[in-house]
C-alpha cells in the first residue's frame, strides 16, 4: 500500500528545535569541577552524570530489580491516565521538563491522541541529540504529532513559554527528578513553572515517597553494581573530558538514606590518600582516605512535605494518585 505523501507532512517540518542557549558543555563541566572539588566538603552536581554513558547507565538502573521508582510511576500513569486527561481538558499541548522518560511520555501521548487530532509536544532538554533521537521515533508512531523542542535549561524555557503564552498546556515533570533539588530550589523552580501556567494549565509531578530505609537503600545500592558504575562514571567523565587521571579503583560508591533530611545521599569515597592531576584545571586535586565527593541528593516526600512544597509554590492539588504500597506519588497541580 502506498501512503499518500501529500497529506503527510515531512519529518523535518514536524520536528523543530529551538536553541535558546549557546552552551559550551565542556567549559561548563570544567568550571563545575574546578569549583566543586575546591570546596570542603567536595561536591559535584548530579546534572553532570548524564553524558552519553551516564544516560545509558541510568536507563540500566531503571531496569534493575531494586530500583522501583520508574516502574511504579509507569504503572500509576497507565492506571490513571484517563482521569488525568479528563481533568486537563481538551486541545492540550504537552510540555515536558527533561525528555528522557520515553515510555511514560508515550502513555500520555496515546491517551491524548485518542481524543484529539492535532498534537503538540514541547520537550525541554539541554541535549539536542536526546530530543532529536527520541523525537524522530515519536514522529514515526504519531502521524499527527508536531514537536517543538526547547534546547536550554528549565529557567530559560519557562521565560520563553511565558512570552509565547500558549493556551492549554499540560506540564510533565516525572521520575522524581525534582527530588534532586534542595527544598528551597524545588519551591523556586515550581514557582517559575506556576508563573508560566495559565488558569487552565496543569502540572503532572511525579515524586518518590518516604518508605522503609532498607527499600531505599537497596534502590541506590543494587546488587549488580549498576548504580555504583553510574556514580563512578562521573570520575571517568572527568578523565575523558578534562584530562583527569582518576583511578576508578581508588574510589567507591556510597549511598545512604538520611531520615532526618528525608534524602538519599550519594558520594564517591576515596579509598586512600591520593593526588589526582586534572589537565584542564592545570592542577592536581588531593584526597584524604575516607574523604568523599557529594554527587547527589534524592529527596523523598511524605504527605506533609508534599503539601508544604505545593502551597509554598502557590499550587493547588487537583488530583493525587499513589500505588497500593504508597511508594510513589503522581500529583496533578493547578494555580492556587
Ligand atoms: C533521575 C534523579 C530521579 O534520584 O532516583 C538513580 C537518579 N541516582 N539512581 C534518582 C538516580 C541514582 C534518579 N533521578
Amino acid at each position: 500500500m502506498k501512503i499518500p505523501h501529500l497529506v503527510r507532512k515531512k519529518h523535518d517540518e514536524r520536528l523543530v528545535l529551538h536553541r535558546l542557549q549557546e552552551t559550551d558543555h565542556v567549559a561548563e563541566f570544567r568550571e563545575a569541577v574546578r569549583v566543586g572539588l575546591g570546596r570542603s566538603p567536595k561536591q559535584i552536581s548530579p546534572k553532570f552524570f548524564y553524558d552519553e554513558r551516564g544516560s545509558q547507565l541510568f536507563e540500566a538502573i531503571t531496569r534493575t530489580e531494586e530500583y522501583y521508582p520508574t516502574r511504579t510511576e509507569a504503572a500509576l500513569l497507565t492506571a490513571h491516565v484517563e482521569e488525568i486527561i479528563d481533568t486537563a481538558g481538551e486541545h492540550m499541548r504537552l510540555v515536558e521538563l527533561g525528555s528522557g522518560s520515553s515510555t511514560k511520555t508515550r502513555v500520555i501521548l496515546d491517551a491524548i491522541a485518542a481524543r484529539q487530532k492535532a498534537l503538540e509536544y514541547i520537550p525541554i532538554d539541554i541535549s539536542p541529540t536526546i530530543v532529536t533521537e527520541f523525537g524522530k521515533q515519536l514522529l514515526e508512531d504519531y502521524p499527527d504529532l508536531t514537536i517543538r523542542g526547547l534546547i536550554c535549561d528549565y529557567r530559560h524555557a519557562m521565560a520563553e513559554l511565558r512570552q509565547r503564552d500558549l493556551p492549554n498546556k499540560l506540564f510533565l515533570f516525572l521520575g522524581s527528578s525534582m527530588g534532586n533539588f534542595l527544598p528551597e530550589d524545588a519551591v523556586s523552580l515550581l514557582r517559575d513553572i506556576r508563573a508560566t501556567m495559565n488558569a487552565h494549565d496543569y502540572l503532572l509531578l511525579g515524586l518518590d515517597m518516604v518508605k522503609e530505609a532498607q527499600v531505599l537503600h537497596r534502590a541506590y545500592n543494587d546488587a549488580a553494581g549498576v548504580t555504583a558504575e553510574f556514580n563512578l562514571n562521573l570520575l571517568a567523565r572527568i578523565n575523558r573530558e578534562l584530562g583527569g587521571e582518576f583511578n576508578l579503583a581508588g574510589f567507591r560508591h556510597r549511598a545512604f538514606y538520611d531520615a532526618a533530611q528525608r534524602r538519599i545521599e550519594m558520594h564517591l569515597e576515596s579509598l586512600a590518600n591520593q593526588i589526582v592531576p586534572i589537565a584542564a584545571l592545570g592542577r592536581s586535586c588531593s584526597f584524604k582516605q575516607g574523604e568523599t565527593i557529594h554527587t547527589e541528593n534524592s529527596y523523598k516526600f511524605d504527605r506533609h512535605a508534599l503539601d508544604e512544597l505545593f502551597s509554598g509554590a502557590g499550587l493547588r492539588l487537583t488530583g493525587q494518585w499513589f500505588d497500593p504500597r504508597r511508594w510513589f506519588s503522581l500529583n496533578l497541580l493547578a494555580q492556587a
